[in-house]
């Protein structure tokens, strides 16, 4: 679940340099015309001084997901007592301008993979003249979830779906929405089941519909069930799947909330960034602000898997560093830390992260872009030393291909010729400087498809190349001997032409 954020931010990059600079800056220099020694430190930096901010040990009471692990039944009732629904109407009367500037002061992100700020985002509905447009607008909520390794919308709609429903309704008021269609994959059965009571529920009780919560403002609730493609994650192919037709992901501009859902204004998020927005409005934009680093901050679901103790999702504080994230939550690597391989720390598509760099990485949007990797949803799949990080990463490329909708050239062909490149050098078929030539493959897909499918399967194999090069030449080399010599490019074997099988183009 990834989209084209891109270039770091003038903040990070002055971030990176707040790091960098100061070491040498406090050598004192000497002016050659003066006796004096002067000091160069032109550029106090926020850390000069101030005591050193660590990340982590979220406190039961700053958790906005009380219920993440089903202490309590889902029902409105117990959503309450857990603070659910409280002052909402208030919240409502505020207004949209209200909402969105406690978002914006909240400092709150994106939690669908791009990481793009969700207050500003939200206001991209409220355009000039948008009083006078007579069209229906729409929140469309994605619970599509469908990244390999990301494991936490569901728990919020099994667990807690009553944050969902409440959520729906502040952001839906924050964009002036009609109404929210929340579209979850098809697979989520029970999820559906369980969503769709919360929202019965919130019917019956007055706090959404006509008059929500007797602020007389109307608001609808429906769930739309997907049939359950990856792609259909990706905002405009959501789109596209709600109106009918095959969801294929659409050419931007124009954006959804010029042209969205039916032709109206129309935003798609993500359901956890929809879920914390009341609590964010309740507690304050500053409270959400005061956690995590500047520009990453917020709690966050993260869900860990893989070779870990315990898998688990948990609500942590933004920036926590990854250790301590797996130390502290999932009784740590199996076999010990020191058996850790790899970690790939957003989900499937963002790239894979060797041990020495997982030591001290902090998990947030800046720190993990930094790492030439990405947050993504947060979900961080661990491997430990006994895993084939070719084979594991191969079989990534067969899950893309699988997933490509064929609309552009560059992720149709490029993701079954990866896949099958991919299959060869787990096997150890192929020559050394194939693997520039599987390199190259990836840059040239990379920001030339409609969507972000074709970086979501070029990354990981980047990862790869970048961090454990030496595996696949050890593995080629080891073919080589085994087999009385290297492949031809391509994977042919020197007796490929007289079998019959090494055939020019047309012949
Ligand atoms: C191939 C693909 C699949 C995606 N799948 C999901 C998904 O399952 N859930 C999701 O929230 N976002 C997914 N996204 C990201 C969405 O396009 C969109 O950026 C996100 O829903 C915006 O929500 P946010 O602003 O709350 O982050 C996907 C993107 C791509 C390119
Ligand atoms: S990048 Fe791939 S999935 Fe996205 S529109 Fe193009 S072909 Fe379809």
């Amino acid at each position: 679940m990834l989209s084209r954020t891109t270039a770091p931010s003038a903040a990070s990059a002055k971030a990176l340099s707040r790091v960098a600079l100061p070491s040498c800056s406090r050598i004192p220099q000497t002016n050659p015309k003066s006796t004096q020694p002067q000091s160069t430190r032109n550029f106090a930096t926020v850390q000069d001084g101030a005591p050193k901010r660590t990340y982590g040990g979220l406190r039961d009471q700053d958790r906005i997901f009380q219920n993440l692990y089903g202490r309590f039944p889902p029902d409105l009732k117990s959503a309450k007592k857990m603070g659910d629904w409280h002052k909402t109407k208030e919240i409502i009367l505020k207004g949209h301008d209200w909402i969105i500037s406690e978002a914006k002061a909240s400092g709150l992100r994106g939690r669908g993979g791009a990481g793009f700020p969700s207050g500003l985002k939200w206001s991209f509905m409220n355009f000039q003249g948008w009083e006078k447009d007579t069209k229906p607008r729409y929140l469309v909520v994605n619970a599509d979830e469908g990244e390999p390794g990301t494991c936490k919308d569901r728990e919020i709609m099994r667990k807690d779906p009553h944050k969902l429903v409440e959520g729906c309704l502040v952001v839906g008021r924050a964009m002036n929405a009609t109404a929210a269609y929340i579209y979850i994959r098809g697979e989520f059965v029970y999820e559906a089941a369980v969503l769709q009571r919360a929202i019965d529920e919130a019917y019956a009780a007055g706090l959404i519909g006509k008059n929500a919560c007797e602020s007389g403002y109307d608001f609808d609730v429906y769930i739309h069930r997907g049939a359950g493609a990856y792609v259909c994650g990706e905002e405009t192919s959501l789109i596209e799947s709600l109106e009918g037709k095959p969801g294929k992901p659409r050419l931007k501009p124009p954006f959804p909330a010029a042209v969205g859902l039916f032709g109206c204004p129309s935003t798609v998020t993500n359901v956890e960034t929809v879920a914390v927005a009341p609590t964010i409005c309740r507690r304050g934009g500053s409270w959400f602000a005061s956690f995590g680093r500047e520009r990453n901050q917020g709690t966050k679901l993260f869900c860990i898997s893989g070779h870990v103790n315990n898998p688990i999702t948990v609500e942590e504080e933004m920036s926590i560093p990854l250790r301590e994230l797996i130390e502290k939550h999932c009784g740590g690597v199996r076999g010990s830390w020191d058996n850790l391989l790899a970690v790939i720390p957003g989900g499937s598509s963002t790239p894979i992260l060797p041990k020495k760099i997982c030591d001290d990485q902090l998990m947030d949007f800046d720190a993990l872009k930094d790492s030439q990797s990405g947050l993504g949803t947060a979900a961080v799949i661990v491997m430990d030393k006994s895993t084939d990080v070719v084979r594991a990463i191969a079989r990534l490329s067969h899950f893309y291909r699988h997933e490509s909708c064929g609309q552009c050239t560059p992720c149709r062909e490029g993701s079954k010729w990866t896949e099958q490149i991919m299959s060869r050098f787990e096997k150890g078929i192929g020559r050394e400087r194939e693997i520039d030539m599987l390199q190259e493959l990836t840059k040239q897909v990379e920001g030339h498809t409609i969507c972000a499918l074709g970086e979501a399967f070029a990354w990981p194999i980047q990862g790869l190349i970048r961090h454990f090069r030496p595996e696949l030449e050890a593995r080629m080399q080891k073919y080589a001997a085994a087999n009385g010599g290297p492949t031809y490019a391509g994977g042919w074997s020197p007796t490929s032409r007289a079998e019959g099988k090494l055939i020019a183009p047309g012949q």
